[in-house]
């Protein structure tokens, strides 16, 4: 039996097992808004587990998507809209219901729950289930953030994110599981990969641990089916079923370095035949609506058409604002054909107008952040935004080293607004970085404005190592870059009214199950004082 059956097969025992000692399956046959609701499913509906994100001080968005056959079209459901209960407690036997509510999980959003809580109180952790016929859901755990005027002692997040199904098993995950005390998980993106299967191929970078279903995805159905081949892992759902969530997307939930309306197809060297961008268009159309329908988001960020607005701004007491951004729908295209580029030999990298946000997202970062009213500022992205001067002189056009007149606008709009505290998380690069982001990166005596965490990947790029190549060079050409690290993980943050300390989780391998995590550099940012130092 393969391993993807065997966890369905589990999934459909723990939802028997819960529904056995539940509040019984009569309740959840109950007509509800005047419609008779007695679907009997064939097999476990929940297979895609739930997640809970974007919280609030009252509430969050609360999460599923009925896929009884979670790799066939439209996960195997009939095609009807379907009443699915939620219900919120504060203790995780259900003794306690807090909130409960009904929504329709509809096939025209691939059959998901996207159920926007409110109503509860503040700063404190809640439980949470679904119900459709006679099935009850996996039990999650999420919690509420604190009350926009509260003093919270502390601050606790994760920073994860490039988690290539094929690359490696999500150990990280079920460490990030097993966390004590998250108020979210921010996710940088890359939660599927678009590539086709690796099947009876020669990966190029290591053994294979399993394979994407099919080919490279283009359609709503192959997205769907992708994110169902990504949510059947137990490490990930152990992890959704952990913590609340806050999503972002990166290239690969549309298509490999894509930057506006132009995909990685473009007509340059790698790809001569260029897709034109009214087609591209239609991916990204599909690509965002899959991506919605599978996250915990709100229906706001629902997309219209190709276009979706994701970025967003959440609130932790006075403690931190956290500014979700989005550095691929409206930048330039990577400048000069690609990678990798020596600068300043290609004089479009210095472009006047560079844009990595678009005018409106910055206007609307920059507002944000003048209106302080938090200890930390906190800027949730996806490419690295610290110069990065690597091996040969050469830099790396999909970054905002592809744009620096938008770094600087960036940098200067931070320090014009005064703001408090930024930290900048990114991932994206499959390695993790840490490092002070100067006004003029090219000199030392320029103010430091934000320090910047890097996130390495949870698998993508195999084991890793310890260093990056060419790890020496690249930190003595950058004499701002504190801290490199090669191997597979995540960053955990704890910010307090005095400080924020980064501290690298990493894993010594991951194309085999269930290594131990080791810390690996431990940084601090102190309040009021801008630069890292070493922990
Ligand atoms: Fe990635």
């Amino acid at each position: 039996m393969d391993t993807t059956r065997r966890h369905i097969l589990d999934l459909h025992r723990r939802g028997a097992l819960r529904g056995a000692l539940g509040l019984g399956a009569l309740a959840a046959l109950q007509p509800v808004a005047g419609r008779a609701q007695a679907l009997a499913f064939r097999s476990y509906p929940f297979t895609l587990g739930v997640a809970s994100g974007d919280p609030v001080a009252d509430g969050m968005v609360l999460w599923t998507r009925l896929a009884p056959e979670p790799l066939a079209p439209m996960g195997g459901m009939p095609h009807a809209a379907t009443e699915v209960r939620w219900e919120v407690a504060e203790d995780a036997r259900f003794a306690r219901v807090a909130q409960s509510g009904v929504e329709l999980a509809r096939p025209e959003t691939g059959f998901s729950v996207h159920a926007e809580v409110a109503g509860l109180a503040p700063g404190r952790p809640y439980f949470y289930r679904f119900r459709c016929g006679a099935e009850v859901s996996q039990v999650g755990r999420t919690r509420t953030a604190p009350a926009a005027d509260a003093a919270p002692a502390k601050l606790r997040f994760v920073n994860a994110g490039c988690q290539h199904l094929e690359h490696g098993y999500f150990t990280g995950w079920r460490h990030i599981a097993n966390e004590a005390d998250l108020d979210f998980v921010f996710h940088y993106g890359d939660f599927i990969y678009e590539g086709r299967g690796v099947q009876g191929m020669e990966p190029s970078w290591g053994p294979a641990v399993r394979s994407h279903v099919g080919d490279e995805i283009h359609t709503l159905e192959n997205y769907r089916q992708r994110y169902a081949q990504y949510r059947l892992d137990p490490d990930l759902l152990a992890a959704q079923l952990a913590h609340p969530f806050l999503m972002v997307f990166d290239d690969h939930e549309v298509d490999n370095d894509w930057a506006g309306g132009i995909s990685e197809e473009n007509g340059g060297r790698a790809f001569p035949v260029a897709v034109p961008p009214e087609l591209f268009a239609l991916r990204k159309q599909a690509a965002f609506q899959a991506w919605w329908e599978n996250m915990p988001l709100r229906r706001a960020v629902l997309p219209r058409g190709p276009e979706i607005t994701a970025y967003r701004s959440l609130r932790f007491g006075n403690l931190a604002r956290v500014h979700l951004l989005d550095t691929r729908s409206w930048r330039d295209d990577q400048p000069c054909g690609g990678n990798p580029v020596v600068v300043p030999a290609c004089e479009a990298v210095a472009r006047p107008d560079a844009q990595m946000l678009g005018p409106v997202q910055e206007k609307w970062l920059l507002d944000r952040v003048a209106e302080g009213g938090a200890t930390w500022q906190v800027l949730a992205q996806q490419v690295t935004v610290m110069r990065r001067d690597l091996p040969g002189g050469t830099f790396n056009m999909d970054k905002w080293d592809g744009a620096p007149a938008a770094r600087e606008r960036l940098l200067r709009g931070l320090a014009e607004r005064r703001a408090s505290n930024p930290v900048i998380l990114t991932g994206d690069i499959h390695n993790a970085w840490v490092g002070d982001l100067r006004l003029n990166p090219l000199d030392e005596r320029s103010p430091i404005i934000a320090s910047e965490f890097v996130a390495t990947s949870i698998t993508s790029g195999g084991d890793g190592s310890e260093a990056v190549p060419g790890q020496a060079e690249i930190l003595r050409r950058n004499p701002h870059i504190r801290f490199a690290n090669n191997r597979r993980g995540y960053s955990l943050h704890e910010a307090t009214a005095q400080r924020m300390t980064v501290t690298h989780r990493v894993l010594p391998y991951v194309t085999r199950a269930g290594a131990a995590q080791e810390d690996r550099g431990v940084f601090v940012v102190e309040a009021g004082k801008a630069g890292v130092v070493q922990g």
